[in-house]
């Protein structure tokens, strides 16, 4: 579809303006405390005098943005922590494009990977975010018809939602791990990456894993 198509709008995110379009989802306001986590990394503080108990990043860190869809997440952490190196992918070449241009509206130099969870990124970021889908078709508390106008590859996800959550927890390698999930399902991710990451933090819908092992 066309950049001026009228399905195509923008959107607030962590104060800034995200162009969306059918391809991506809309970023949700619960998506930024991910990048408060993030922030709180690299000791700098959202809320003065909030701040977890946790050893300090340097800010020159290199994070991950795994399913970047709008790139809200991606662009937001570049434009906040500068030093750091932002690399964001994504399964979808469409969501990829959307990525792209919010990353050049914002002036945030970020590279594009596009690949199935880590399959096709050959180096270890300190951080990996992922706010990947974790809907469960049949939770019947879920308005499907509002969820309608987003596409489905961004949205649902097999065993109970949790399919691609576990996927990546199998396969990641990084100093921290940061998911979204609803917290329903928080417990069993927990209990599902305890044996590489113990669990920091949890802030709304958003879970902050350190690894146990690097
Ligand atoms: C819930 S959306 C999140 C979009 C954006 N990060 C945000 O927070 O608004 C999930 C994203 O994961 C992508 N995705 C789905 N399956 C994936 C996979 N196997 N590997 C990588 N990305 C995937 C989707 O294309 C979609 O853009």
């Amino acid at each position: 579809m066309s950049e001026n198509s009228d399905e195509n709008r923008y959107q607030d995110f962590y104060g800034r303006e995200f162009l969306v379009t059918p391809d991506v989802l809309v970023p949700r306001p619960e998506t930024e405390q991910l990048i408060d986590a993030v922030l709180n990394l690299v000791g700098k503080p959202y809320l003065p005098g909030v701040r977890a108990a946790l050893p300090v990043l340097p800010r020159e860190i290199t994070i991950l943005d795994m399913g970047t869809g709008s790139g809200c997440i991606a662009v937001t952490l570049k434009m906040e922590i500068p030093e750091a190196k932002v690399i964001a992918t994504d399964v979808s070449e469409k969501a990829l494009k959307v990525a792209q241009k919010n990353a050049e509206m914002h002036g945030a130099p970020i590279s594009f990977i596009i690949s199935h969870l880590l399959e096709k990124v050959n180096f270890t970021p300190d951080v990996i975010v992922a706010n990947l889908p974790y809907v469960d078709a049949e939770w019947d508390w879920v308005d499907k018809e509002a969820l309608s106008h987003e596409p489905d590859l961004a949205l649902y996800a097999d065993d109970h939602g949790l399919r691609l959550i576990k996927e990546l927890i199998d396969v990641a390698s990084s100093l921290y791990l940061i998911l979204e999930a609803d917290p329903c399902q928080h417990q069993e991710i927990t209990e599902y990456a305890s044996s590489k990451y113990g669990l920091v933090e949890t802030r709304g819908f958003i879970l902050v894993f350190k690894s146990l092992v690097l």
